[in-house]
């Protein structure tokens, strides 16, 4: 039920300079969403009657993601007054003259922080009447961070940003998270007196703490349980340990659904993945994207998953693979690469060194070593041997090769397409393919074999192969 007392800002129009990076910060990844995704499905759970993301750095790669993830947002861009403070006010602008509830700000930089702790932060404001509620943390480390400042009765004070901060408030470990519940009337009423006189010459959100105080309101601060939830990704090694937070987090979820994970360390499953029980996962695996796990399969070790659909048993071994389906019971591995749009039937297999494109194997058909299967259709229950090709590309366009049902072809076979070979059709070792070959006919391309007697020790006399062929006596028959 929507709470039509909340609203909720999202802050996303800083540069993110500290990551160094042509993609702006909030749309780096963790666990496949970007970090502003993230704080959309969180604000999305609470429920509020607004949400407005606020855009100004690249606003519009950030505005299309923000629009994909949660439509229902309303995207308010920054002007040039830069700062946390300034980006609040244009969001309020964007709210309805008559809302008079509560105001939820977050950082969209801030992605493991979850609705269940903002909605505590949310009701221990609303049950002791504050203007501002403030989730703090209290930190080994809080270099970076704004410092909550409490007065001598403990309640908050004001709060200093690092690069303001003297030495006595520097040593303060409490720090501010970023995220806060408002009364919208005080924070409309403060914003308007916090100025840019600063280090960062910005306009700050965290003074308002302090005015609202100077004003006589009550401000409180929440800590967090642990500090984890609420720490920002401002570099790429915060956005590493963000990431191995929630990867521990999905991996353990998993498990307690009854997914065996033999090592949580070395296994990566984003959060878009689903997974069924009785799944078996091996060291090294990442399952990344959409992918969807059937019961028992086995996957692992020493593979990658992007957006695949995997039946029920099948084992998936040291494998790469993108946009592909794997039937019930069909093995691929070790060492294969799917590539988009690879269909593999139940029981199917794709072997060792076996890349595949854009291709069908049906029922019990397999591919079982070292060939490359692109553009093809293969029917129920055939073999192909081991080192085919299938010469797809002509240097300008790409071609079909369909192989029927119950079809044997030998080892080191090309398929010339566009080619058909019908079903139950057969071909020999070696064999170019580049006619059709009708069903349960033989297909065989290579000159008969012809054997030059006495070779070696007529045109390579004295050398080693040819005393050998000598000892063997069979020179002269
Ligand atoms: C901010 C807080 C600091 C807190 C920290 C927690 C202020 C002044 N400081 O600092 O007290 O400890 O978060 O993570 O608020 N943004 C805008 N417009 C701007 C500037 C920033 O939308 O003009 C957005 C950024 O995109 C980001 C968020 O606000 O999502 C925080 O900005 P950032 O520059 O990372 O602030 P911090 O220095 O981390
Ligand atoms: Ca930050």
């Amino acid at each position: 039920m929507t709470d039509q007392n909340l609203a909720v800002i999202i802050l996303a129009a800083g540069e993110g300079t500290r990551m160094r990076s042509a993609t702006p910060k909030v749309l780096h990844t963790l666990a496949g969403i970007p970090l502003v995704g993230h704080v959309l499905a969180t604000a999305r759970e609470l429920h509020p009657a607004h949400v407005i993301a606020v855009v100004r750095h690249e606003r519009d790669r950030v505005a299309s993601v923000i629009g994909e993830t949660l439509p229902e947002a309303i995207v308010v861009d920054q002007d040039e007054v830069p700062g946390t403070g300034r980006a609040v006010e244009v969001a309020l602008d964007a709210l309805p003259q008559d809302f008079a509830g509560d105001v939820v700000v977050v950082s969209g930089d801030v992605p493991l922080l979850d609705a269940g702790t903002l909605g505590r932060l949310i009701e221990a404001h609303r049950a002791a009447h504050c203007a501002a509620t403030l989730l703090s943390a209290v930190l080994d480390d809080a270099s970076g961070y704004g410092r909550i400042i409490r007065g001598e009765d403990g309640h908050v004070d004001r709060i200093v940003e690092q690069k303001d901060a003297n030495e006595s408030e520097l040593a303060v470990t409490e720090i501010n998270s970023g995220s806060y519940v408002f009364t919208v009337d005080s924070l409309r009423a403060e914003l308007s007196h916090v100025g840019t006189r600063n280090a960062q010459g910005e306009k700050y959100l965290t003074d308002v703490v302090g005015l609202l105080r100077a004003s006589g309101s009550t401000v409180e601060a929440v800590p967090v349980g642990q500090s984890w939830i609420v720490g920002g990704v401002n570099d790429r090694v915060q956005l590493a340990e963000a990431a191995a937070r929630l990867n521990a987090l999905i991996v353990r979820g998993w498990q307690l659904a009854g997914v065996t994970v033999h090592d949580p360390a070395t296994t990566w499953i984003d959060l878009a993945v689903t997974i069924a029980e009785d799944v078996e996962i091996l060291p090294g695996t990442q399952v990344k994207g959409a992918t969807k796990i059937d019961r028992g399969a086995v996957i692992g070790p020493d593979t990658t998953l992007v957006d695949c659909e995997i039946g029920e048993n099948a084992i998936v071994k040291r494998t790469d693979a993108t946009l592909a389906v794997i039937g019930k019971g069909a093995t691929v591995g070790p060492f294969s690469y799917l590539r988009p749009n690879s269909v593999l039937g139940e029981e199917g297999k794709i072997g060792a060194f076996v890349e595949t494109k854009n291709s069908t194997i049906g029922f019990g058909s397999k591919v079982p070593h070292l060939s490359y299967i692109g553009d093809t259709e293969i029917g129920v229950q055939s073999n192909i041997g081991a080192g085919t090709i299938t010469a797809n590309y002509d240097g300008v366009n790409k071609h079909r090769t369909s192989v029927g049902s119950h079809v044997r072809t030998s080892s080191h076979n090309v398929f010339v397409a566009p080619v058909r070979i019908g079903d139950g059709a057969y071909t020999g070792a070696g064999t170019v393919v580049r006619k059709d070959v009708p069903a349960g006919a033989l297909a065989i391309s290579v000159a008969p074999q012809r054997n030059m007697m006495g070779w070696t020790e007529e045109k390579r006399p004295g050398t080693a192969a040819a005393e050998a062929a000598a000892a063997a006596g069979e020179s002269e028959n």
